[in-house]
């Protein structure tokens, strides 16, 4: 069951070239590819004349010919040529996803109808490159949606999973608060860490030593996009009266949930911060560390999911550090949208 009208990121744009990607996003296979021009399409990954996968064809100039026959399509999936004759078959073009280059991110729209623009998730962070510097990664989870984000509601467990890198005691032992705005279908959570460890990724990125303010703003706007918004500071400087915060170092935390088929996920990742922009060795040391975090993920929700499936009976137990996780997994299931099967 997936909710389908929702913008998902369907790629990283590093990703994107002439020789087409082909990925399950929504139990639909997709190929997305740029013509020679550059320009950025989706197509089903389906030729409709025996069925093989157009992401094993090739860009000619600004068309995708199959390689298996030669049935050839332009960026709005008409067949325009077929190999041996003049005319060309009504039915055989195929579907067009609308695709968007944000940055690092390539999102897509799902639904059925046309795309609704007002729902395509804001990432100025990873657009504004003279004030912002950012990475960017993928991972595919064996685990569904809903694990993920329970794990990314409740960052408690970075004290424990992801000890040595962003996890310190402090993130587990301080309380959060969390909203739910009903109406826009938001989930926040909040987590003001005062005068606390700086953990590596921190303290080997700003140059802060000793103790720090860290502050962990969440949004989760279901089903697809999560917003971390992290504020680091000396201690005792919280930002001035005006919302000025220049002594304050802020990265911005990405992902993207997207569905791929049979309970999986890809966990699209991206990091944006407004310090040491366009320092190439800092942007190495955080790709690197982020791939080992969300590596750490990936490895426990792919074991959990496996347990679960195995003991499906075994009830949770649920406890204050929940109520995120609880929060976002009542607005999900809510969600007044239309679900079709895969
Ligand atoms: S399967 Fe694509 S042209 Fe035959
Ligand atoms: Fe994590």
């Amino acid at each position: 069951m997936f909710l389908r009208d929702y913008w998902y990121v369907a790629a990283l744009t590093s990703e994107i070239e002439t020789k087409p990607l082909s990925r399950q996003i929504l139990g639909q296979h997709v190929a997305i590819f740029r013509t020679e021009s550059g320009e950025m399409t989706a197509l089903a990954d389906h030729c409709p004349h025996r069925g093989y996968p157009l992401s094993l064809g090739t860009v000619v100039g600004e068309h995708l010919v199959c390689g298996y026959h030669g049935f050839t399509f332009d960026c709005e999936g008409h067949c325009v040529a077929v190999p041996g004759q003049e005319r060309v078959p009504g039915r055989a073009d195929v579907r067009r996803y609308v695709v968007v280059q944000q940055g690092a991110w390539v999102w897509i729209w799902m639904g059925s109808g046309p795309p609704d623009y007002s729902k395509l998730p804001s990432t100025p962070w990873l657009v504004d490159t003279g004030n912002w510097s950012s990475v960017a990664g993928v991972a595919r989870i064996d685990a569904p949606i809903e694990l993920l984000v329970d794990n990314l509601l409740d960052l408690s467990h970075e004290t424990y999973l992801h000890n040595g890198s962003i996890g310190t005691p402090e993130v587990a032992t301080t309380p959060i608060e969390v909203e739910v705005d009903e109406v826009a279908n938001v989930v926040r959570v909040y987590r003001h860490m005062l005068s606390v460890e700086c953990p590596p990724f921190y303290s080997r990125t700003t140059g802060l030593v000793g103790k720090i303010d860290r502050w962990q703003d969440i949004e989760y706007f279901p089903p697809g996009f999560y917003l971390l918004h992290a504020r680091i500071a000396p201690p005792g400087q919280p930002p001035d009266a005006d919302g000025t915060d220049d002594h304050a170092f802020h990265m911005k935390i990405l992902y993207g949930l997207t569905p791929s088929h049979d309970g999986r996920v890809y966990d699209f990742w991206a990091l944006a911060r407004d310090f040491c922009v366009g320092d190439a060795e800092v942007d190495v040391f955080l790709e690197k560390m982020q791939t080992s975090v969300v590596q750490e993920d990936v490895d426990a929700l792919n074991v959990l999911h496996a347990r679960a499936q195995a003991f499906p009976e075994v009830a949770e137990v649920s406890v204050k550090i929940d109520r995120g996780g609880l929060a976002a997994r009542r607005v999900l299931r809510n969600m007044n949208q239309p679900v079709v099967n895969a």
